[in-house]
């Protein structure tokens, strides 16, 4: 591994953006927006400028479109497409990579802008088998830069306040609870269509929920159940699910047990008024948590607009544009806020104090186990069973179960019918 040089002197953060799509759209773009209008400010660095200066994308065909949006909202940047996109972005001079591709193509990406000494973001799930994550974490360390996460739905102030009442004892002992998130066929038959094959919506989004779950309650992951359906998205004895129903099983420091159970699916009607239909209930010994994305607050009709081309159950906490009542025009939310608060960590460790304290500066951030890749172990062996199971059902043997930290190892596949379980992870979760 080469030796990094961590002189950034220079001051402010350069971002390399791979992936323009979806989620670029709805909070990268506002997050840069934004902080070239309002630079991060902190008192350990003072004024710190971060700017988008370069992309890189499959195909470019995106990249026009989103220059011409921002012209005049942002300063240009430097744009790569095709086969060597992301080298010939990580020898363009940038400090931070964010990485917002499919799912299944975070890892390769990642590894080489670690390996090249950049501080990483990724988007949600972070990789697909906790061999990769060991493999990011141990580049990071090796290179001092930090390896980071978004699951943004940890910063919804919905879910601040759920976490603040467990850990202020205010709800004792979660029992079992269930979540449910529902995508319309849309995302499946158009906005994914190039990448769904052999995909299931539970690595896509139920892996908020592991993550909530997780973070939230803490506890050791035991077992990992997962069923699917199949016949819409793909042939009905296919790898590509429409459905899938996720159970985990915990077990806390007092000795007790809980279990969740993870609905999801991106087969559902696109005129379905919830669009992203999203509900969560939390059972506890002394109380119950209930959340229903249409019972947040606000619905809204426009005639031949609603639902398609705007929903009705509008989440104004996510990613919105708002006029403020000063009449400037913002677009904010927690999904914004879950990038800025990344580039303020980088911002500390790069700018935050003398350069002889910079170790002591990125071991604090790396710390920070809400989005450090590091803590995603439970949630990254969820997905990688998940997967498995899945896997498994479209060979023709469904009904498997993955136990955690057994006498075979850190993640055993024990399938009906066969004697010994196939081992997954030979190491500890
Ligand atoms: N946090 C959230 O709520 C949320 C929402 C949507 C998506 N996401 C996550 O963001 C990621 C991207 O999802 P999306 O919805 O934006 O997808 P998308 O299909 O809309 O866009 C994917 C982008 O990645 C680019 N890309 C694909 N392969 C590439 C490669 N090998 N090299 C360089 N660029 C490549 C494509 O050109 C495209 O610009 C996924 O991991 C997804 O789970 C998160």
């Amino acid at each position: 591994m080469n030796s990094v040089d961590h002189d950034r002197s220079l001051g402010g953060l350069r971002v390399g953006m791979v992936g323009l799509g979806m989620i670029f759209s709805d909070t990268y773009e506002p997050f840069f927006e934004t902080v070239w209008r309002r630079p991060i400010y902190d008192r350990a660095h003072g004024v710190c400028e971060v700017t988008l200066a370069a992309v890189a994308s499959r195909t470019g065909s995106r990249v026009e479109a989103c220059r011409q949006k921002l012209a005049g909202r942002l300063p240009d940047f430097s744009s790569y497409c095709g086969e060597n996109s992301v080298d010939d972005l990580l020898r363009h001079p940038v400090d931070v990579v964010c990485v917002a591709t499919p799912d299944d193509r975070h890892f390769d990406i990642a590894l080489r802008a670690l390996r090249a000494g950049k501080h990483v973001l990724i988007e949600k799930p972070s990789v697909l088998e906790l061999s990769q994550l060991d493999e990011l974490v141990a580049v990071a360390q090796s290179n001092k830069v930090l390896a980071k996460v978004v699951y943004h739905k940890l910063l919804d102030p919905d879910h601040k306040r759920l976490r603040t009442l467990v850990m202020n004892g205010s709800l004792r002992h979660v029992n079992h609870g269930y979540c449910s998130l529902l995508e319309p066929k849309s995302i499946s038959s158009n906005q994914f269509s190039e990448w769904i094959q052999g995909r299931n919506p539970g690595t896509y989004v139920a892996v908020h929920y592991i993550k909530l779950i997780d973070f939230t309650f803490g506890g050791k992951l035991l077992s990992v159940q997962c069923s699917g359906q199949r016949g819409i998205v793909g042939p009905a004895t296919g790898n590509t699910w429409d459905s899938t129903q996720l159970r985990l099983n915990y077990r806390y420091e007092s000795g007790r047990d809980a279990t969740f159970d993870i609905h999801t699916s991106w087969v559902t009607p696109n005129n379905f008024p919830g669009y992203v239909e999203q509900e969560v209930q939390f059972r506890f010994d002394n109380g119950v948590w209930l959340a229903h994305g249409r019972r947040r607050g606000v619905e809204c009709t426009i005639e031949d607009r609603t639902p398609t081309d705007f929903k009705i159950s509008l989440n104004n906490h996510y990613s919105a544009a708002f006029l403020e009542p000063w009449n400037e025009t913002t677009r904010r939310g927690y999904g914004v806020e879950a990038i800025e608060q990344f580039m303020r960590e980088v911002a500390y460790v790069e700018h935050g104090g003398s350069a002889s304290d910079r170790n002591s500066r990125l071991k604090s951030m790396a710390e920070r186990n809400y989005n450090e890749l590091a803590s995603d172990r439970q949630v990254v062996a969820a997905v990688q069973a998940m997967e498995s199971l899945l896997t498994a059902h479209a060979q023709g043997y469904p009904d498997g179960v993955v136990r955690v930290n057994d006498s075979h190892g850190g993640l055993s596949l024990y399938l009906p019918g066969k004697s010994e379980p196939h081992p997954l992870y030979a190491g500890q979760v």
